[in-house]
């Protein structure tokens, strides 16, 4: 039984089927990376795995048990974190206030210790503030922990929304582009922050246009286009697949 089970997803909106019969496996401490030509249905199949979008086929389950229509929230508390391609933070909250809505809760406060500010109650949001830090700096960001996260540098925001993920404790995290935007020094601290994340046990499901980046870090990789997977396997054997040439020529012929 694999960690997160994919199978015969299908989602359409109206008339359009966006992920058109896609399944993939991802075991603990692996890497997988999904790619494809813009508007594969890479980010859609990312919805319906974390309960986003409802597919209207296909199973979604982690240690076999189905998590598919349920909510996002639910399916996070089974241990699936993301990030998003466009990234979803809120702007009028602090970094570290952003992060703390991601921690994994071990006891929910009770409602009487927040009312009354108790000790205990004092103890716990120190704790989680420390916490928040912690994986912040784990993620790399060097901004003020203090400072509103919709006036940080875009670099900065993407740092403060995988702190959010790691914090949550995931065992499979999925990143949407986590290398869109950053710079080469950027790029290497992500590099080596995935592996770290994996070297823990963690797999990672990763959504990625940068070939390099790709071909560094994945243990296999799926690839979609035009709603299906037309290909699965070890980079070498991908970077070589006549399917996924043709896959990506035609898009740049589209794009001519
Ligand atoms: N909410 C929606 N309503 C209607 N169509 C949608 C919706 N979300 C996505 N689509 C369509 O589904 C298709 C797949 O989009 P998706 O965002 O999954 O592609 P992608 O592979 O992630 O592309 P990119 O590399 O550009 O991020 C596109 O044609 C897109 O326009
Ligand atoms: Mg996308």
């Amino acid at each position: 039984m694999s960690l997160l089970s994919v199978r015969d997803l299908r989602l359409s909106f109206g008339g359009l089927t966006v992920v058109n019969g896609v399944s993939f496996d991802l075991e603990p401490a692996e890497i997988l990376a999904v790619i494809g030509p813009n508007g594969a249905g890479k980010t859609s199949a990312f919805n319906c795995v974390t309960g986003v979008y409802r597919p209207q086929r296909g199973s979604v389950t982690v240690d076999g048990r189905p998590i598919t229509g349920l909510p996002p929230s639910r399916i996070a508390g089974l241990g699936l974190a993301r990030t998003f391609q466009n990234l979803r933070l809120f702007p009028a909250m602090s970094a570290e206030d952003n992060v703390r809505a991601g921690l994994h809760r071990a006891t929910r406060q009770a409602l009487w210790d927040v009312l009354l500010h108790t000790p205990r109650y004092r103890r716990s949001e120190r704790e989680s503030l420390e916490q928040a830090r912690h994986w912040l700096d784990v993620a790399g960001y060097e901004g003020d922990p203090g400072q509103p996260a919709g006036t940080l540098p875009y670099g900065e925001q993407r740092r403060v929304e995988l702190a959010r993920a790691l914090a949550a404790g995931p065992r499979v995290l999925l990143l949407d582009e986590p290398a869109a935007g950053l710079n080469h020094a950027e790029r290497s601290g992500l590099v080596r922050l995935i592996r770290e994340v994996r070297s823990t046990g963690v797999a990672v499901l990763m959504i990625e246009h940068d070939m390099g980046l790709v071909l560094e870090l994945a243990d296999r990789v799926a690839v979609l286009d035009r709603g299906r997977k037309i290909a699965d396997g070890p980079p070498d054997e991908i970077r070589t697949d006549q399917a996924v040439i043709d896959a990506y020529l035609g898009d740049a012929d589209a794009a001519a």
